[in-house]
């Protein structure tokens, strides 16, 4: 797969780093190459340091080598070939984020949720025809491991293998935002999100088409299918198309759901002399209509797929020839004619027990619209697709000869903001429940605030089709390459109604974090904005006071059930916060008006969830008397539902969501050996757990002397989280370098990716501890938007002093302005213990340096003007 977007390349060349620059659709994609930090051969079980003199051969007696990148990486994979036995020499290149599934057969995919604008497949092989350098078509979205292993009885030297990569690979340690500390332990997993969100955040163009447009149709490489946008409301049609295989084998559905889930029939060649050696040609034998039902032919941990059926064709299906294929629709399967060939009936009785519900799925084998996408390693065109009504009426038809519509309406187009999807590697959707982790890393890393105001603009794009009730509603998963013309095609996109508050506050978060920096984004969509929030304002349920779906507002929410705590309290929280920026922007009747109903369910929270008797909030009305949930403790305790003496009996009693290394989201959850925990609800509870106990430890936070609480059991799940949910991240046999999307308990055996080789292992959702460490350990905190005012607190309880062995920290958090709060701070002194902090913030911004837990001699609370460097020494009591 030789990429004419490599011809273009070499601007720029360091010793290590290499830019390259090639067009695409006219877009100029920039991309600069990495390198693996180590390699493995045959000849060598060792890990050798790669370098650029590391030179790699393969062959028979030493078919491959296995490279590590270090860190979560992604971008189009090349290598730069030396010398090769024949014209012809295949090899098979495979990519994971975790090391223990390298080696699966599909390595850790495919990916057949949706076409990410990437490569479906994690086994792709090359045909390399001639010395130089061979470069992926398909950018792999994220990957720690690489694979290289000659096929045949052929030889290959390597002189170079790479990505030619598209994120940002900035040092952890140079970026804007930093947290470390004298506990390593805690540094890796602070670069845990912020790795996470420098390979999930895309930016503008860098994700070229996946789709190729020329003179004689669309040339598509093996990927997820890919549908029309015009056809999810037709049912018993005719699809027709031309295709020309260009290797393997050519692949189409109809009767989709508009993400892909249906029918998948691939069609493959003869296999001429040179086709791939590892070819599996028991699932996909020659001259063969290889029908499968759902995602793909492939199982993929939850994604699964009917059973395979297999039917030869009677005609020898030469490659680089055009056939006519033509599918028709009836109630019990579809009739495949080829070149008008009698027809191979194709039953659609071949699927998964209760497909119709699964997620994905149009819950009609009728109903749906047609999609191209051949299987792996394979490649075919397409051109001239029709589609006729069972009357006669012809319903569509695109020659695929033209970029414009084709690309945005199968999906496909380069991508045209720059967007946090919710994962590198999968589902590379824009999910705007994942977005509030996302910016709250982005704040305290990579400062990236184009990523943050262009994915607030992106998913205000995507918000629901005029005329339906989500037409006010923030996109919930919209993904690149499509365009909102197509709104209709996605109008029952809107379901999980509580990734709207998420999505608020992801936005008010970008105001306190950024002030009047983010000012002119969130005033140029007001009033999308507070459409979104009056929307979302039908929620409060007038018997019950409290969040519930209704026959206005119908779905679902991820966080818990409604009428319940979670629900309530992330409204509660999403609202407070957006009327601060109604505030900041003058929008003064909005402000009041959320801010007393906020007040308002605030209270309904309290007087109908929080049972005194067990000392936490209920997970739902429905279970008021024996539950609670993670998600409940978490955010009734961020939006400032519960007051502290609630808030110190409700994280005392999260002891009933212990499960293994972390918290189930709820009790009538069982804790078993493959329950999974998620780090993005337990990121929240880390969140609130820490402001938990900086707040009862905290003497800056009021002037007057304060009774020491007693932060024991505050500090249990801190700590808890800190030291067996995270650090489990760091497993070598899974690590990636970045946060993980689920992990399993670790009940009797080391905690792994709860959704097996399929797991993100670089969600930012995972990744809390990158704005928690900065907040609570480092102590930095905003008081006003924007940073203008601010706090140090340094930790002195003892879960951060004893526990986790921290004596020093420092680090820097971006801030409005374009500056940062810088601080560092250690402590000192055997007889008399001092903590020395030294403080540097942008000039016009002011703030207020103290110890966190302890008594002092002295000034407790120490004032400090920014715009300088200024050192403070408090005495230890
Ligand atoms: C060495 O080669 C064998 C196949 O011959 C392979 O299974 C094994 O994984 C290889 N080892 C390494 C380190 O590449
Ligand atoms: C690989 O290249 C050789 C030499 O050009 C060619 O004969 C063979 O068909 C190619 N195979 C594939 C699968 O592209
Ligand atoms: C996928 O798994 C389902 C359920 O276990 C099974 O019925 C089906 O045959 C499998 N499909 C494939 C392609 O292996
Ligand atoms: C669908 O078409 C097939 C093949 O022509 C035929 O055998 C079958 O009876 C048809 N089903 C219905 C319900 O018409
Ligand atoms: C397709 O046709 C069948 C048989 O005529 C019918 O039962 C079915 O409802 C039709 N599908 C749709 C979505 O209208
Ligand atoms: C034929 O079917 C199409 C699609 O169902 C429909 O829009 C059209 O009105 C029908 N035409 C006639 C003449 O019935
Ligand atoms: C929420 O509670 C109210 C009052 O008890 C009830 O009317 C409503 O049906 C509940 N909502 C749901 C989705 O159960
Ligand atoms: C906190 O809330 C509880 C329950 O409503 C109440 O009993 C208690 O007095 C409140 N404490 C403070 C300090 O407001
Ligand atoms: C603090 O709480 C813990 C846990 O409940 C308890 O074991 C300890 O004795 C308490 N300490 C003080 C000083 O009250
Ligand atoms: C460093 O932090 C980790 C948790 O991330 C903890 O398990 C470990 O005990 C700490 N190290 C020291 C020396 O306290």
């Amino acid at each position: 797969m030789v990429s004419k977007r490599s011809s273009l390349r070499s601007t720029i060349c360091f010793v290590f780093v290499a830019l390259h620059a090639f067009a695409d659709a006219g877009e100029l994609v920039v991309t600069t190459d990495i390198y693996p930090t180590t390699l493995q051969t045959n000849s060598t079980s060792e890990n050798l340091p790669y370098s650029d003199s590391s030179v790699i051969s393969l062959s028979r007696s030493n078919p491959t080598t296995v490279l590590d990148y270090g860190t979560e990486s992604a971008g189009f994979p090349f290598i730069e070939v030396a010398s090769l036995s024949d014209p012809g020499v295949q090899i098979e290149l495979r990519y994971s984020e975790g090391k223990a599934y390298l080696d699966e057969p599909q390595a850790d995919g495919p990916w057949t949720f949706s076409n990410g604008l990437s490569n479906t497949f994690r086994v792709e092989t090359f045909n390399v025809t001639e010395p130089g350098r061979v470069q992926s078509f398909f950018i792999q979205g994220g990957l720690r491991w690489q694979g290289i292993k000659v096929l045949g009885d052929a030889s290959i030297t390597i002189s170079r293998v790479g990505l030619a990569s598209t994120s940002d690979n900035t040092p952890l340690d140079e970026l804007p935002g930093y947290f470390e500390s004298s506990n390593d332990t805690l540094n890796q997993i602070w670069g845990l999100g912020a790795r996470a969100s420098q390979q999930a955040c895309v930016a503008n163009g860098s994700a070229p088409s996946t789709w190729e447009i020329t003179d004689e149709g669309a040339f598509i490489r093996g990927q997820a299918p890919a549908q029309s946008a015009l056809g999810p409301n037709y049912s018993n049609y005719t699809m027709t198309f031309s295709t020309k295989i260009a290797r393997g084998g050519t692949g189409w559905r109809v009767a989709a759901a508009v993400g892909g889930y249906g029918p998948y029939l691939v069609l493959t060649s003869e296999y001429p002399e040179g086709t791939f050696l590892n070819t599996n040609r028991s699932l996909l034998p020659p001259n063969t209509l290889v029908t499968g039902f759902g995602y793909s032919l492939v199982n993929q941990t939850t994604l699964t797929t009917g059973p395979v059926v297999q039917y030869p064709v009677d005609l020898v299906i030469r490659e680089n020839e055009w056939y006519s294929i033509s599918t028709s629709i009836n109630a019990t399967g579809y009739s495949v004619s080829i070149n008008g060939s009698s027809p191979i009936f194709v039953s659609n009785a071949n699927t998964v027990p209760d497909w119709e519900t699964t997620f994905g799925a149009n819950g009609d084998a009728t109903l749906g619209t047609w999609g191209f996408g051949p299987f792996q390693d394979q490649a075919a065109y397409v051109k001239d697709v029709s589609v006729t009504a069972s009357n006669g009426t012809r319903l569509y038809h695109n020659a695929m000869t033209s970029e414009s519509p084709t690309l945005t309406e199968y999906g496909v187009a380069a991508n045209t903001h720059s967007v946090c999807l919710d994962g590198a590697k999968r589902d590379r959707l824009v999910w705007s429940g994942d977005f509030l982790h996302s910016a709250f890393i982005l704040a305290h890393s990579t400062g990236r605030t184009d990523f943050l105001s262009e994915t607030l603009a992106f998913l205000l794009d995507w918000r629901g089709p005029e005329g339906s009730i989500f037409a006010d509603l923030a996109g919930m998963s919209p993904k690149m390459g499509s365009s909102t013309q197509y709104i209709a095609a996605f109008a029952d996109g809107y379901g999980l109604l509580d990734y709207q508050f998420l999505f608020l506050a992801a936005a008010g978060e970008f105001y306190q974090h950024y002030g009047a920096d983010a000012l002119p984004a969130l005033r140029s969509h007001w009033d999308e904005l507070k459409g979104v929030v009056t929307a979302v304002l039908q929620l409060v349920n007038s018997d019950s006071g409290l969040i519930s779906t209704s026959d206005a507002l119908p779905g679902a929410f991820f966080l818990g059930a409604a009428n319940g705590t979670a629900p309530s309290s992330a409204f509660v929280y999403a609202l407070r916060r957006m009327s601060a920026v109604a505030s900041a922007i003058g929008d003064n009747s909005s402000a009041a008006s959320w801010t007393a109903t906020a007040a308002t369910v605030a209270d309904a929270i309290n007087a109908r969830l929080w049972n005194p008797a067990r000392g936490t909030y209920a997970t739902d009305i429905a279970s008021f008397a024996n539950s609670s949930s993670v998600s409940g403790t978490a955010f009734a305790i961020l939006a400032g539902v519960a007051n502290a003496t609630q808030a110190l009996a409700a994280v005392a009693a999260l002891d009933e969501l212990r499960c293994g290394v972390g918290y189930k989201d709820n009790s009538a959850t069982d804790c078993g050996e493959s329950t999974q925990i998620s780090p993005n609800t337990n990121g929240f509870l880390l969140s609130a757990v820490a402001s938990v106990l900086s707040s009862s430890s905290s003497s800056s936070e009021h002037d007057s002397d304060e009774t020491t609480t007693n932060t024991t059991e505050a500090s249990i799940p801190f700590l808890h989280l800190l030291t067996s949910l995270w650090p489990s991240m760091l497993h070598p046999s899974y690590a990636s370098g970045a946060s993980w999307e689920y992990l399993t308990p670790g009940l009797s055996r080391a905690p792994i990716p709860a959704l097996s080789a399929y797991t993100s292992l670089s969600h930012p959702w995972g990744g809390a501890p990158t704005y928690m460490l900065p907040s609570f350990v480092l102590g930095v905190r905003a008081t006003a938007p924007g940073f203008r005012e601010w706090q140090v607190v340094v930790p002195a309880f003892e879960a951060v002093r004893r526990d986790l062995g921290v004596s020093w920290a420092r680090g820097r958090v971006p801030v409005g302005g374009g500056g940062s709060v810088a601080v560092e701070w250690m402590r000192e002194g055997e007889e008399v213990e001092v903590v020395k902090v030294r403080v540097s913030a942008p000039a016009g911004t002011k703030g207020r340096v103290g110890v966190g837990g302890r008594e002092v001699r002295g000034e407790k609370i120490v004032s400090v003007e920014g715009g300088g460097e200024s050192v403070v020494q408090f005495e230890l009591v």
